[in-house]
């Protein structure tokens, strides 16, 4: 299993300027790549609360920042980054000094059989088409694909995922699915390049993978994560202490999208850089997950 390559860590770090003494969160632990530097720069009157609303993510940073951290300077949380307010208030504290959020998931989630990935394999709405990154939450991704009306598929598809075939995906699930249930994300992922490709078993060389949208957008649903950003928004008001910097990585459109919308309607919030920072072609060559980031920043006015 690869290790996760923070995307834009350097001009997160470099915008939340960190001061020694200060309070921050990090909202999407994940490998703990982003708390590690954080914690680096923190003297003990400092403290960092990490949050991720995997499980084995919170369980596998803690390992990996105990073992170079004093844990008086942080405490990691497995919950939603949507509840930031009552986190933060749980710790004893009444505002922070500054938060990032690493959107998406991670490589470590990425490889760990939960369907994330069309190009592994594994089987049951528990193991293979599962995607939830909080195991305790609601429906699979394969609840979803066998159970829910073709129309209803393909709106999700064509609404999170921006897939213009999403119609003709949507039917060949449906079709498919008459004779057994899709079990495996690599059944999926064959049946997407199949109606999207007439050739597909010819060809199957693709420059990007037929499948990538509708499983962005799958992900998307089950987690609800358009939701979870929305609701952090809303929140940042009452827990951001005034010129407190929230930095936000995402890496798709319809996420940026909720956040430059957030920022024209609310004049509690400056913008630090006008236009969204991206990566540059180095960090794209050796990261090439970073291909599609977006950072935007933004203090308490
Ligand atoms: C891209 S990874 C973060 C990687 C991390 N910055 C690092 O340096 O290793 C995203 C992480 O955020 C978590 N996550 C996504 N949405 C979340 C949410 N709404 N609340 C809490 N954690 C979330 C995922 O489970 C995943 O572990």
């Amino acid at each position: 299993m690869s290790s996760h390559i923070p995307v834009l860590l350097n001009e997160a770090l470099d915008i939340l300027n960190i001061k020694r003494g200060n309070i921050y969160v990090d909202g999407t632990l994940g490998g703990g790549g982003f708390s590690g530097e954080i914690l680096k720069r923190l003297s003990p009157g400092g403290f960092l609360i990490g949050i991720d609303r995997d499980y084995s993510a919170v369980e596998n940073a803690r390992s990996a920042l105990e073992r170079k951290f004093d844990n008086k300077n942080f405490k990691l949380i497995h919950s939603n980054f949507s509840k930031i307010d009552e986190v933060v208030k749980a710790e004893g504290f009444t505002g922070i000094d500054g938060v990032v959020l690493d959107l998406g998931i991670s490589s470590i989630q990425l490889e760990d059989g939960r369907g994330f990935s069309f190009n592994e394999n594994g089987s049951g709405s528990s193991g293979g088409l599962d995607m939830r990154m909080d195991k305790e939450n609601g429906l699979t991704a394969y609840d979803i694909i066998n159970g829910f009306p073709e129309k209803t598929i393909a709106d999700i598809i064509w609404k999170f995922g921006d897939e213009k075939f999403s119609r003709r995906i949507a039917k060949r699930i449906i079709g498919y699915r008459k004779n057994k249930p899709v079990e495996t994300s690599l059944e999926l992922a064959d049946i997407i390049r199949g109606a999207v490709y007439k050739g597909y078993g010819k060809f199957k060389k693709f420059k990007t993978d037929p499948a990538t949208k509708t499983f962005m957008a799958l992900r998307i649903f089950v987690n609800k994560e358009y939701d979870s950003l929305t609701e952090f928004l809303e929140k940042l008001r009452n827990v951001l202490n005034k010129g407190g910097i929230a930095v936000i990585i995402s890496f798709h459109s319809g996420e940026d999208r909720i956040v430059k919308h957030f920022l024209r309607n609310n004049l509690d919030f400056k913008p630090v850089n006008k236009k969204p920072i991206v990566p540059g072609e180095e960090e794209i060559k050796i990261n090439p997950r970073s291909r599609s980031a977006k950072l935007r920043a933004f203090y308490h006015v």
